[in-house]
């Protein structure tokens, strides 16, 4: 009988080193492995390796597992994609962190949970959560927003957005949203870390005195715990839909544009219907052009160069980040084909002002 128990045993120890492969070490467990992926109970959601534009680089991320429009709302290694697919794996490392692997071992992103995690499972709500030895939740993705701010998820202290750099790169970019500090009472976008250049006014008890829509009856319940304190959280929930039936995928998200929106899918469309964006004027977004860009809502892009100057770096801004601004064509000198142009009204966000005459 013994023998029997021994040879299971070693036969079990067999199939679980196989399932290991070289892209992690022994002691750490697989949970996804190049292009395998894991959904959520009902698939709404799903986690698994994602690239854009078959560029080889690949992020770790969440979206929703019913849509056909890719829509990441969560990404892990935003700035540490790995460049082989084959060898990517996440795992949870000996040491109890879900971490992302690529070729050789090498870790690119890892969580920083205290208690060490034994498992990973991702919720219907979108929340991808390790639990610890005795099923406690260590860490929570709904902790640790990207861009995406989904009912469930909520702003606090510790708890803000911020955008991608651009739409095809999810490194974190210069604009971001969260409950404005030292009061906690209103909710704010800031840009490079310290500009802020919306907000919705301070909370009133029942809506934020900007933003007088969230007292209209509609699909969502805000609640704000504890507002003026540092310990205020603000989130919201999706309420059934009539009959009871499961509502519509709803987000919030800070667009690389700077501005926050606010998203329903439409089944009917089969797209996202964006319904509601601040700042309404895209050209109020601090920074959005660069130096030497300007802004105009009226055009293709928002953001064009002057007459004779040229974007720094045309690729970003082809991908809609305009940040690096503009410089002159003939690298910086004037030429005597250069001269004073108009260029209508426009305001300036935060610069120098000259004044001058001339004839
Ligand atoms: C995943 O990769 C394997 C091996 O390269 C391939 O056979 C399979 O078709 C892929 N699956 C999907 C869903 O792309
Ligand atoms: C999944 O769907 C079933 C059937 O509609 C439902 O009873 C169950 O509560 C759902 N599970 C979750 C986690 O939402
Ligand atoms: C990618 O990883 C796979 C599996 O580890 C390996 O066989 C392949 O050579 C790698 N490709 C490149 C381009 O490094
Ligand atoms: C694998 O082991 C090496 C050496 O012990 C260590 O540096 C590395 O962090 C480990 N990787 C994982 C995924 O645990
Ligand atoms: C969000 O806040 C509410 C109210 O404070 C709380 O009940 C809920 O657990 C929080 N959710 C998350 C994911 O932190
Ligand atoms: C953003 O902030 C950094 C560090 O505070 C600063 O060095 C940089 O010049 C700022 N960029 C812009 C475009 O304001």
């Amino acid at each position: 009988m013994s023998q029997v128990i021994i040879l299971f045993v070693s036969l079990l120890l067999i199939s679980t080193t196989t399932l290991l492969d070289s892209s992690s070490n022994a002691s750490s467990k697989v949970i996804i492995k190049a292009n395998e992926t894991i959904l959520s109970e009902n698939r709404t959601f799903e986690l698994g390796f994602f690239n854009i534009n078959g560029e080889p680089r690949w992020y770790l991320g969440i979206w929703y597992a019913s849509i056909p429009t890719p829509t990441y709302i969560w990404v892990a290694n935003r700035q540490t994609p790995a460049k082989n697919l084959s060898a990517a794996a996440a795992v949870i490392t000996a040491e109890g962190k879900l971490a992302v692997v690529a070729s050789g071992r090498e870790i690119l992103w890892r969580t920083e949970n205290a208690a060490a995690a034994g498992e990973a499972r991702l919720l219907e709500e979108g929340n991808l959560v390790l639990l610890g030895g005795d099923g406690e939740v260590v860490w929570r993705s709904f902790d640790f927003p990207a861009d995406t701010w989904l009912p469930g998820m909520n702003l606090s202290g510790s708890q803000s957005l911020t955008c991608w750099r651009s739409s095809t790169d999810p490194a974190p970019g210069k604009y971001f949203l969260r409950l404005k500090p030292p009061e906690y009472g209103e909710i704010e976008l800031v840009f490079n870390g310290s500009q802020p250049y919306w907000s919705t006014g301070k909370w009133t008890g029942d809506a934020f005195s900007g933003v007088p829509e969230m007292t209209v009856p509609y699909i969502y319940r805000f609640h704000f715990s504890n507002p003026f304190t540092p310990a205020a959280v603000f989130g919201y929930t999706e309420l059934a839909a009539e009959g009871g039936g499961r509502p519509p995928p709803t987000r919030f998200q800070v667009d690389f544009s700077g501005q926050l929106r606010q998203y329903t899918w439409s089944p009917q469309a089969e797209n996202w219907n964006m319904f509601w964006s601040r700042p309404e004027n895209q050209c109020k977004v601090y920074g959005l052009c660069g130096n030497l860009g300007f802004c105009n809502t009226k055009m293709l892009s928002a953001c064009k160069c002057l007459a004779n100057f040229e974007p720094i770096d045309g690729g970003e801004w082809g991908a809609g980040d305009f940040s690096g601004g503009c410089r002159h064509r003939g690298g910086g000198v004037c030429g005597s084909n250069d001269g004073f142009e108009e260029i209508g009204a426009v305001s300036f966000d935060g610069s120098i002002t000259e004044s001058f005459s001339g004839d």
